[in-house]
């Protein structure tokens, strides 16, 4: 054939056509290695998790502190907390109330379970300041089957950002930390003096430390988040503390210097008792932005 010949519309075909089962085969190769780079390896994540290659790098049980009959409470957290959990960190929560008292909490609290798995029902009897949050750090080690590098205990009224909080936690010691808001609100001093009950991290040695010592079972009636700064200071425990300031907070205007406008490196807003206070938040952190315009849903914003 001479080169200089244009190749006419015919051989053009038997070319495409004599090349097709390479192009098939290579097609094929290129689609066995992406689909084998994104099972085998977490590179796909989102862009900003690229530097945390390695998948679970420590667990996190977060406690919420709620009551049986707070049914719509646990409802509308689930469907927050539901929707995102940061590929690096294992974060279970679980919804913590002291011993049922109705027979209807038992059959509704039975279907919650066998639905959501995430309740533990504490042996104590409910009641403000007495002594709730020892029981539910100093029975952890004995019900939990497995063990996890931090505990949290939340209130419900907070909502947490998981991913910016699991991003400040990576850093941090595994071992004798106290993490959270330090109160009073204007101090800077993890050291002055606790962490406010809004939401503190507590490493697994010190949740064993509280389930074994005598200081912390001779001293639970007061304010709860008090006392587990007292404990720790009794024991000469939690040389690490981290109070994390300014992306913890109570809402704009409820609790005086330790409230303030909602920002962008939120970890957690706590105080949120009415519904125009979570619709302020859900909307300022685009927690539902990833819905899709559909025609099932008529009359949704978007
Ligand atoms: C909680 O319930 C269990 C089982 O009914 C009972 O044995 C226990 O005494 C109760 N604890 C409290 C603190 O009421
Ligand atoms: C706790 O209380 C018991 C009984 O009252 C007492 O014997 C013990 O010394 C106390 N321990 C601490 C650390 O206060
Ligand atoms: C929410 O989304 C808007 C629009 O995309 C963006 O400007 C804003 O920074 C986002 N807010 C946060 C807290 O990420």
């Amino acid at each position: 054939m001479n080169p200089d010949k244009p190749v006419s519309k015919m051989n053009q075909k038997r070319l495409v056509f004599s090349m097709l089962p390479l192009m098939v085969s290579a097609l094929l190769i290129a689609i066995f290695v992406v689909f084998n780079l994104s099972v085998k390896t977490p590179l796909f994540y989102s862009s900003n998790l690229q530097n945390h290659p390695s998948p679970k790098q420590f667990s996190l049980l977060i406690g919420i502190l709620t009551r049986a009959d707070n049914y719509d409470r646990r409802h509308f957290l689930r469907l927050i907390y539901g929707i995102k959990s940061p590929p690096f960190a294992q974060i279970d929560i679980k919804f913590v109330f002291c011993n049922l008292t109705k027979q209807e909490q038992r059959v509704l609290i039975s279907l919650e379970i066998l639905r959501f798995n995430d309740v533990i029902i504490l042996n104590c009897f409910e009641n403000m300041n007495n002594g709730k949050t020892y029981t539910y750090f100093s029975s952890l080690p004995q019900i939990l089957s497995q063990s996890y590098d931090y505990v949290m205990k939340a209130d419900d009224d907070v909502f947490l950002r998981l991913l910016p909080l699991a991003l400040s936690l990576q850093p941090l010691p595994r071992s004798d930390l106290y993490y959270g808001f330090v109160i009073p609100c204007q101090s800077m001093n993890p050291f002055v003096s606790y962490m406010s009950g809004m939401g503190f991290v507590l490493s697994w040695d010190l949740v064993e430390w509280i389930a074994s010592s005598d200081i912390p079972r001779n001293d639970t009636f007061g304010p709860e988040d008090k006392l587990v700064g007292r404990w720790l200071n009794a024991g000469r425990k939690a040389r690490n503390r981290f109070s994390n300031k300014p992306a913890m907070y109570d809402y704009p205007g409820t609790n005086g210097r330790c409230s303030h406008e909602l920002i962008p490196d939120t970890i957690a807003v706590h105080r949120l008792k009415r519904w125009d206070q979570w619709l302020a938040v859900i909307r300022y952190f685009n927690v539902t932005k990833e819905l899709k315009a559909s025609k099932l849903y008529h009359g949704l914003d978007f």
